[in-house]
């Protein structure tokens, strides 16, 4: 069957989400990118989910050292999503926020809602991207409100300007 492709992304950008970003550290290389494919998979063992395109280059980083870490951006940090996902900031994302090296290596973004600091429990490729699922090794959390992103715009939980 020939899916449309206009008609799948359209179906999918009606997918309301959170934001996060995903970082990864190989040796001495510390990196990361925006994701908003991220879910739950399991509690016991505790384990997540993310995509990863395998074009991008925290894929690769992912890849070699074995390690990822999820933080859930906040309300306040769409500049933080910005970064992460822009081109322009490919090589010096981390030297534009502020963040703190988990107990993987995997940098954590300061302010996020949650991080989870996981190991790759297993690799899954399908398409162009990879499923990545995390075994979570350590979760931080806070009170905050979550940044939201749906058909290609972010929002908040109680802002009413759209
Ligand atoms: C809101 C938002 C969500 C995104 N979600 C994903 C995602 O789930 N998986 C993915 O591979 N890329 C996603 N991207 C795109 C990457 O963030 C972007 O391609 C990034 O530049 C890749 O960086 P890298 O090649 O330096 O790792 C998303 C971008 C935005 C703005």
């Amino acid at each position: 069957m020939v899916i449309d492709q206009e008609a799948f992304k359209e179906a999918l950008r009606g997918w309301a989400s959170g934001v996060t970003v995903v970082t990864s550290r190989s040796g001495n290389k510390l990196h990361g990118m925006t994701v908003s494919a991220f879910c739950g998979v399991s509690a016991d063992p505790p384990l997540v989910l993310v995509c990863a395109n395998q074009a991008s280059t925290t894929h690769g980083i992912i890849e070699e050292g074995g390690v990822f870490a999820v933080s859930i951006l906040a309300s306040h940090q769409e500049d933080v999503s910005n970064v992460f996902a822009s081109a322009k900031y490919e090589d010096s994302r981390l030297q534009q926020v502020s963040w703190t090296q988990g107990e993987t290596g995997a940098p954590l973004i300061d302010e996020a809602l949650s991080s989870l600091e996981c190991t790759v429990a297993s690799a899954h490729r399908e398409g162009s991207h990879t499923i990545y699922v995390g075994h979570v090794q350590a979760v931080h959390t806070t009170n905050a409100e979550p940044l939201l992103y749906y058909k290609g715009s972010y929002r908040s939980l109680h802002r009413d300007d759209y």
